[in-house]
């Protein structure tokens, strides 16, 4: 886990030479939003699980007490330096306490892929939240991962953990403490295997004369298309 945070820091640090929020990380963040805002929570307390430097973290705060926890120290003091309002925790979420029973929503932006024990993940993620909280979670979606090709992105050093994941392969892994309300994926991207016909500009473009390119996009990420998984899901009662 040393190894895990020492690259999480290395990547942040990073980050924080470039500034950059991309619009890969907004558009993702504006999908999220829109399901924070359906659920209508009066003020609910959220924790923002893997919260980075703590941009999104800033984004829920409009609607309610956000709490933000992630392995890197230097992410953690990014968070507070920009959000004092905040209150940010440096720890790993496989091992470290959290308040128990506690959350009425856990957001968890593209971090399963990255921890060693996935089920434990999301254990922790039930753990935390009271009975009927919810759960928002994105993840990279292996089919799309698989056939990035030209769109790859930077490399990462080899111990990086990285273990994408299908859409029923994270069912899976909830089945035993959420219940799936809503799943789909966002933002088509790939263009190796059959993605390249299926991502072609040549083809997306003659496509666009007869059907409106956003539902084009749309109809990709029903397929299940979309470079991110997006899960809506409920603890028990
Ligand atoms: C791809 S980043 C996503 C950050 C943020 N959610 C966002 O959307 O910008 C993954 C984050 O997960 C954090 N992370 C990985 N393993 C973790 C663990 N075991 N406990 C807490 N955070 C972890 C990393 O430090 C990193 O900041």
């Amino acid at each position: 886990m040393d190894e895990q945070r020492r690259l999480w820091d290395w990547h942040w640090q990073h980050w924080r030479e470039r500034r950059a929020i991309n619009a890969l990380m907004l558009r993702r963040g504006q999908r999220v939003l829109t399901i924070v805002a359906s659920l209508a929570l009066e003020r609910p307390k959220i924790l923002d699980l893997g919260c980075g430097n703590g941009w999104f973290s800033q984004e829920l705060s409009r609607f309610g007490l956000v709490t933000g926890v992630d392995l890197s120290a230097e992410a953690i003091a990014m968070a507070e330096a920009s959000y004092p309002h905040i209150p940010f925790l440096a720890g790993n979420v496989l091992t470290d306490t959290i308040l128990s029973g506690h959350f009425d929503l856990v957001v968890s932006q593209e971090v399963l892929a990255h921890v060693d024990d996935q089920a434990r993940y999301l254990e922790v993620a039930a753990e935390v939240l009271r009975p009927g909280g919810y759960l928002i979670l994105t993840t990279a979606n292996k089919f799309v991962m698989d056939r990035l090709g030209a769109s790859s992105w930077d490399p990462w050093p080899r111990e990086h953990i990285a273990r994408f994941l299908d859409m029923r392969d994270v069912k899976r892994l909830l089945i035993p403490n959420f219940r799936v309300l809503r799943t789909s994926t966002f933002l088509p991207m790939g263009s190796a295997g059959v993605l390249r016909l299926i991502n072609s500009y040549k083809l997306n473009k003659v496509l666009s004369l007869l059907i409106p390119e956003r539902y084009l996009e749309t109809l990709k990420e029903r397929a299940g298309l979309g470079y991110s998984l997006l899960v809506l899901a409920q603890k028990a009662r």
